[in-house]
C-alpha cells in the first residue's frame, strides 16, 4: 500500500500522515483462526501443517506453548509444522500469562493427558475478560479444578473426559473453542447449544473434521494441512484506514462477506465498495458523513474488534457518530488518544460519542497504544491526520 509513511521500531510506529492510500493489499490468515487451531494441534497424532501464518507475537506465544508442552513447532518458510504428542501438561507460565488465547490450549492437554496447568490469561485490557464459561463446560465434561497459588489454574480429569449436554448462557468464541477440543476426544457426545458461530469457529471444526473427527465425539485425530481462513478484521483495519485518509485500496485473499457490515457503514458514511469473490476495493475521494448510532454483536453482527477502527474512520467524518461495543466494556480504551489528535469524542460506559471533524481537521499527537484493537484505531486515525505522530507501547500491535 502506497503513499502514506509508516516507520516501525520495536514498540514504536511512526506515521506521516494526511495523504491519501493507494495500492494493493493481500489479507494474511486470521490471528484468532491459527491460535486455536495451533491449539488443537495438540489433539493429532499425525504432523499438522498450517499455511501462510503471520509471524505475529501471539503466534510465537502459542508456538512456545506447544514446544513446552513436549511437541515440536517450528516455521518452515511462512508455514507452521506443529508434530509430536504432548508430554508435558503444565504450559511454561510467562509465556502463558502473556496471551489471553493460551486457556484454549487446557482442554488439549486435558483431553490427552488428564492434567492441565496455566498461568491465568493476560491479553487485552479491553474488560472483565472471565473464564468462567470455559471452566462450567470443562466441569461438565468431568474436569475438577485443583487448588493452586494464585494466578495459576490447575484441571484434572484423572478419568478422561465425557460428552455431556451444555447450554452457554453467552456465545462466548473462546469457551465454544475450549469446549469443541474438549469435546473432539472426549468419550461419547457432546451437544453444545448457546455457541459461537463465528466464522473462526466454522475454520476450526473444519479443521477437526478435515483430522478425522466428527463433531459428534471421538477419540484420536491425525494431523492435516491446512489454510486459515483471512483475517476479517486486518482487513476490516484496512478499510477503515482508507476510509480515514482516503485513496483507493484493493483488499484481495478475503471474501466481503466475512466483514460485511464494516463495508455496508463504510458505504453508508461515503466510501464506494467493489465487491468481488474474495476481494473489495474500498476507495473515499469525497466527503465522509457521519454514521448515526452503531452497535456491535456476536456474528454475523458488526464485530467487535472492528469497534475503534470504524470510531478511527467515524473521526473523520462531517457529521455525529455513536458506536457501542456491547461485548467488551473497555473497548474505547484509544478515545484518549483521539482527543489528542483533534478528533470530537465522549466516552460514556460503552458507547463512544464522535462528534463531527473539526474544521481545521486532525493534527499528528505523540499516543500510547492501549490494546491491539485500540492501538490500531490510532495509527489508523494517525494516518489521517497533517504532520508526524508516534504510537508507543505497540506490543499488542505486534
Ligand atoms: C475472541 C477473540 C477476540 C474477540 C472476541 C469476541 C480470539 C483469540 N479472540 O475473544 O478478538 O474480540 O472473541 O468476538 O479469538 N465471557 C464470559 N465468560 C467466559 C468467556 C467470555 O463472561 O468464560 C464474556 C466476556 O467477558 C465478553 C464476552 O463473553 O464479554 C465475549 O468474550 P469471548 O467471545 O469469549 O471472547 P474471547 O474468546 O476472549
Amino acid at each position: 500500500m502506497g503513499a502514506a509513511d509508516m516507520t516501525q521500531q520495536s514498540g514504536r510506529i511512526w506515521v506521516m500522515g494526511g495523504r491519501p492510500l493507494n495500492g494493493t493489499a493481500a489479507i494474511p490468515a486470521a490471528k484468532n483462526s491459527v491460535l486455536p487451531l495451533l491449539a488443537a494441534a495438540l489433539l493429532c497424532r499425525g504432523p499438522v501443517r498450517l499455511r501462510a501464518v503471520p509471524r505475529l507475537s501471539d503466534v510465537e506465544c502459542s508456538l512456545g506453548l506447544l514446544r513446552g508442552a513436549g511437541c515440536a513447532a517450528y516455521w518452515q518458510g511462512a508455514d507452521i509444522v506443529v508434530a509430536g504428542m504432548p508430554s508435558n501438561s503444565t504450559l511454561p507460565g510467562e509465556t502463558a500469562a502473556q496471551m489471553r488465547a493460551s486457556i484454549l490450549f487446557c482442554a488439549p492437554l486435558l483431553a490427552r493427558l488428564g492434567r492441565a496447568e496455566t498461568s491465568l490469561p493476560g491479553g487485552c485490557n479491553i474488560g472483565a475478560r472471565p473464564i468462567d464459561l470455559h471452566l462450567e463446560g470443562l466441569a461438565r465434561m468431568g474436569a475438577k479444578e485443583l487448588d493452586a497459588v494464585a494466578g495459576k489454574l490447575v484441571l484434572a480429569a484423572p478419568g478422561g473426559l465425557h460428552g455431556a449436554d451444555i447450554t452457554l448462557r453467552f456465545p462466548s468464541v473462546g469457551a465454544t473453542e475450549t469446549l469443541l477440543l474438549a469435546a473432539v476426544c472426549a468419550r461419547g457426545t457432546t451437544v453444545l447449544r448457546g455457541a459461537a458461530r463465528e466464522p473462526e469457529i466454522s475454520d476450526l471444526t473444519e479443521f477437526l473434521n478435515r483430522c478425522g473427527g466428527r463433531i459428534e465425539g471421538r477419540r484420536g485425530l491425525s494431523g492435516c494441512d491446512f489454510s486459515p481462513l483471512p483475517d476479517r478484521i486486518f482487513a476490516s483495519t484496512l478499510a477503515c484506514a482508507v476510509a480515514a485518509a482516503g485513496g483507493r485500496v484493493e483488499l484481495t485473499g478475503c471474501p466481503p462477506a466475512l466483514y460485511a457490515p464494516v463495508l455496508e457503514i463504510l458505504e453508508q458514511m461515503g466510501c464506494t465498495v467493489e465487491r468481488g469473490a474474495d476481494r473489495a476495493e474500498v476507495a473515499r475521494f469525497g466527503r465522509l458523513y457521519g454514521a448515526g448510532r452503531v452497535f456491535t454483536g456476536v456474528y454475523p453482527g458488526l464485530a467487535t474488534d472492528a469497534a475503534p477502527l470504524l470510531a478511527a474512520a467515524m473521526l473523520c467524518a462531517e457529521g455525529e457518530s455513536s458506536i457501542e461495543d456491547v461485548i467488551f466494556e473497555r473497548r474505547f480504551g484509544c478515545a484518549e488518544g483521539f482527543e489528542r489528535l483533534g478528533g470530537r469524542v465522549k466516552r460514556a460506559g460503552r458507547v463512544l460519542s464522535v462528534g463531527p471533524l473539526p474544521e481545521s481537521g486532525l493534527h499528528g499527537a505523540a499516543l500510547t497504544a492501549p490494546d491491539l484493537r485500540g492501538g490500531a484505531a490510532l495509527v489508523v486515525a494517525a494516518l489521517s491526520a497533517r504532520g508526524k505522530s508516534l504510537v508507543e507501547e505497540t506490543r499488542h500491535i505486534d
